[in-house]
C-alpha cells in the first residue's frame, strides 16, 4: 500500500455557525449544525455529528485500536501499527459495487494531527464526547466556546499499584470522582488485607467495582493492565459504542455488571452475522473475522481482554489462524 504525505488544511471559520473546514489527503469535512459532511473525489457521505465526535476522540485516544474502527457502516480507520487507513465505502458492499469506495493511508501521526484539529475546532465547552449522553451537553448549533480541559483524556502510567502510598491514578477513590448515579444502590466492601510482617505498605488489594463504577467517562478504559502482550481493560459503559469495531485478532468480554446487546456483522460486507446479550456474569470472544457495535441501555460494567502480539493481525489476515478462539488455540 503506498502511505500518503499530507497534513490538515484548515479553512477560515464559516460567518454563519463559525467552525472551520478541513482538508486532510483527498478527504474533506465539513461540519453545520447538525451533521458532518465527508467527501473524497469518488463520493460523499453524511453523518450526525454527535456520532462523529463521539468516535473521533476514542479513534485518537485508543490510537486506532486494534483493526478497523467503522465511525459508522461507510467511513472510518484501520490501524497497520505504524500507518492508519481512512476509508469511505470499503468495508460497505453496495459502495464497492457502486465503485465509490475510497481509501488513503498515511503515516499514523499525522492522521492524529488531523483528527486533533478537527475535533479542536468542532467541540465547544459543555459538550464531552467521552460522557454518556445524558452527563453532558449537546454538540450541535453554532460554534460556541474553546475548551481548555483535554478533550482526550490520555492514559496515565501507575507508578504504584492503584492505592498503594504514592499512587497517582486520577481515578483512584482517593480522586474525588463520585460513584456514578446508575450505581448508587451497589454495595462497595473493601477486602481484608492481612499482611506479613516486613511487608507492611507494599501489599493492597482494592474493590474494583468501587473502581469502575467512579469512571467519568463511557466506552473508554478505566483502567488497564498490561503484562506483556496480554492487555485487560475494564469500562463503564452507557448508551451506544459509538463505532463500530472491527476485529484483527479475538477479543474478549467479560460483563461485569447490567447488561450489554451486541450487534455482530461480517467485517467486510457488514452483513448480520448475530446478536448477542450479555448479562452479568456472561463470558463471550469475538471473532477475528466481525465488526461488532455494543448497545448499554443503562450504565454497565465490562472487561475486555485483548492480545497485544504484534504479527498477531497478518496470522489471522493470512488464514494461518482460524477467525475462532478455540480452534486458534488448537492451531497455535
Ligand atoms: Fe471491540
Amino acid at each position: 500500500m503506498d502511505t500518503k504525505v499530507a497534513e490538515i488544511i484548515a479553512s477560515q471559520p464559516d460567518s454563519v455557525l463559525g467552525f472551520r473546514s478541513f482538508k486532510f489527503g483527498n478527504f474533506e469535512f465539513k461540519r453545520d449544525a447538525y451533521f458532518v459532511h465527508i467527501s473524497w473525489p469518488k463520493g460523499s457521505h453524511t453523518m450526525e455529528i454527535d456520532r462523529f465526535l463521539r468516535s473521533l476522540v476514542r479513534d485518537i485516544g485508543w490510537g486506532f485500536f486494534y483493526g478497523w474502527i467503522f465511525f459508522d457502516d461507510v467511513f472510518g480507520t484501520q490501524n497497520h501499527y505504524g500507518t492508519v487507513d481512512i476509508f469511505a465505502g470499503t468495508y460497505s458492499k453496495a459502495h464497492r459495487d457502486s465503485e465509490i469506495d475510497y481509501l488513503e493511508t498515511y503515516p499514523t501521526e499525522a492522521v492524529i494531527k488531523a483528527f486533533e484539529a478537527i475535533a479542536n475546532d468542532w467541540i465547544s465547552e459543555g459538550y464531552d464526547p467521552l460522557r454518556a449522553p445524558l452527563e453532558t451537553g449537546s454538540p450541535m448549533g453554532a460554534k460556541g466556546a474553546t475548551r481548555t480541559d483535554p478533550l482526550v483524556r490520555g492514559f496515565t502510567p501507575a507508578k504504584r499499584m492503584l492505592g498503594l502510598p504514592g499512587d497517582v491514578s486520577p481515578r483512584s477513590d482517593q480522586s474525588g470522582h463520585p460513584i456514578n448515579r446508575a450505581f448508587e444502590d451497589v454495595q462497595f466492601d473493601q477486602p481484608e488485607i492481612i499482611t506479613e510482617p516486613g511487608f507492611e505498605g507494599q501489599l493492597h488489594a482494592f474493590n474494583l467495582y468501587d473502581h469502575i463504577a467512579r469512571s467519568d467517562v463511557t466506552w473508554n478504559p478505566s483502567v488497564t493492565a498490561v503484562t506483556d502482550a496480554s492487555i485487560c481493560c475494564v469500562t463503564s459503559e452507557e448508551h451506544m459504542l459509538p463505532c463500530i469495531h472491527g476485529n484483527d485478532r479475538n477479543e474478549w468480554f467479560i460483563q461485569l455488571s447490567d447488561e450489554i446487546h451486541w450487534r455482530i456483522a461480517d467485517k467486510n460486507t457488514g452483513m448480520p452475522r448475530g446478536r448477542i446479550i450479555m448479562r452479568s456474569g456472561d463470558v463471550c470472544a469475538m471473532p477475528a473475522d466481525i465488526r461488532h457495535q455494543g448497545f448499554s441501555p443503562k450504565r454497565s460494567m465490562l472487561m475486555v481482554m485483548e492480545n497485544g502480539t504484534p504479527d498477531l493481525a497478518e496470522r489471522y489476515a493470512s488464514g494461518e489462524l482460524k477467525p475462532y478462539p478455540v480452534e486458534a488455540l488448537e492451531n497455535a
